[in-house]
């Protein structure tokens, strides 16, 4: 169980994250709000990359900064921005980031084909980042994020880009892999995770605006429609 508490972030004078409070079990989160609502920045304290101003965040009942890396090997990410690393090649990334993950040398080998071909890569490992589509890398950044089964997966629209084929892949993969795991996904594609997702958290300029099963959402808000009427209904209005 993922616990947070009132994480307030700012940046200057902007306030990004308003006391955001969420608890995250077992299954999918489907986070959804406009551009600048601030899912990257609660994604990006969440994983250790950047630090709250206040608030905390607890991983089973224990506070993530007081477990460390023990916390940090649970989880898994992958983060919105991509070309970080065009010199690689997919083997060489993915092989780089297991290692960074401590996954065995003789493991390795076998937890690359696995993800390769979870995301439907394995026929392209061998050329470099640099030259692979966009959907390609949005599709690598997905399978570092899924290597050596972490228990929780921070993905930052994991299917920003993909074609509808490729979409369909990742949202099964996903949907299958959260019987065990926490999965916490922020996305624009509404349909994307209507199906899959055990609750949806609205967020709109810091603040959490309404969350609930996407049924539940669909009833009180865009009754006999979808989510994607749900979130015009909530943040179509313009500001
Ligand atoms: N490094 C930064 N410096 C200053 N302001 C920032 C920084 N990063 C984010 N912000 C601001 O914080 C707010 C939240 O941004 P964030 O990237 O978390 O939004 P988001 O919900 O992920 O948006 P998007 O859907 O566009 O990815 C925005 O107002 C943004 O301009
Ligand atoms: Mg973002």
């Amino acid at each position: 169980m993922l616990e947070i508490k009132k994480v307030y972030k700012t940046y200057g004078e902007k306030i990004a994250l308003n006391q955001v409070s969420m608890k995250l079990d077992n299954g999918v989160y489907g986070l959804l709000g406009p551009n600048g609502a601030g899912k990257s920045t609660l994604m990006n304290i969440i994983t250790d990359n950047l630090i709250m101003d206040g608030g905390e965040i607890l991983y089973n009942n224990e506070n993530i900064k007081k477990l460390g890396k023990e916390f940090l090997k649970e989880i898994g990410f992958a983060p919105q921005q991509q070309g970080l690393y065009d010199e690689f090649t997919g083997r060489r990334f993915l092989s780089y980031m297991g290692t960074l993950k401590g996954i065995h040398k003789k493991e390795l080998k076998l937890e690359i084909e696995r993800v390769s071909e979870a995301v439907n890569l394995a026929k392209e490992l061998d050329k470099k980042m640099g030259a692979y589509s966009g959907g390609m890398k949005q599709r690598i950044l997905i399978a570092q994020a899924i290597m050596g089964k972490p228990k929780i997966l921070i993905m930052d629209e994991p299917t920003a880009g993909l074609d509808p084929k490729e979409r369909v892949r990742i949202r099964e993969l996903l949907g299958d892999m959260s019987k065990d795991k926490t999965i916490l996904i922020a996305t624009h594609v509404v349909s994307d995770i209507q199906s899959i997702s055990k609750e949806i958290i609205m967020i709109k300029q810091g603040n959490i605006v309404e969350k609930g099963t996407p049924d539940e959402l669909v009833e009180s808000y865009a009754k006999g429609g979808n989510l994607e009427d749900v979130y015009m209904k909530l943040f179509g209005g313009g500001e």
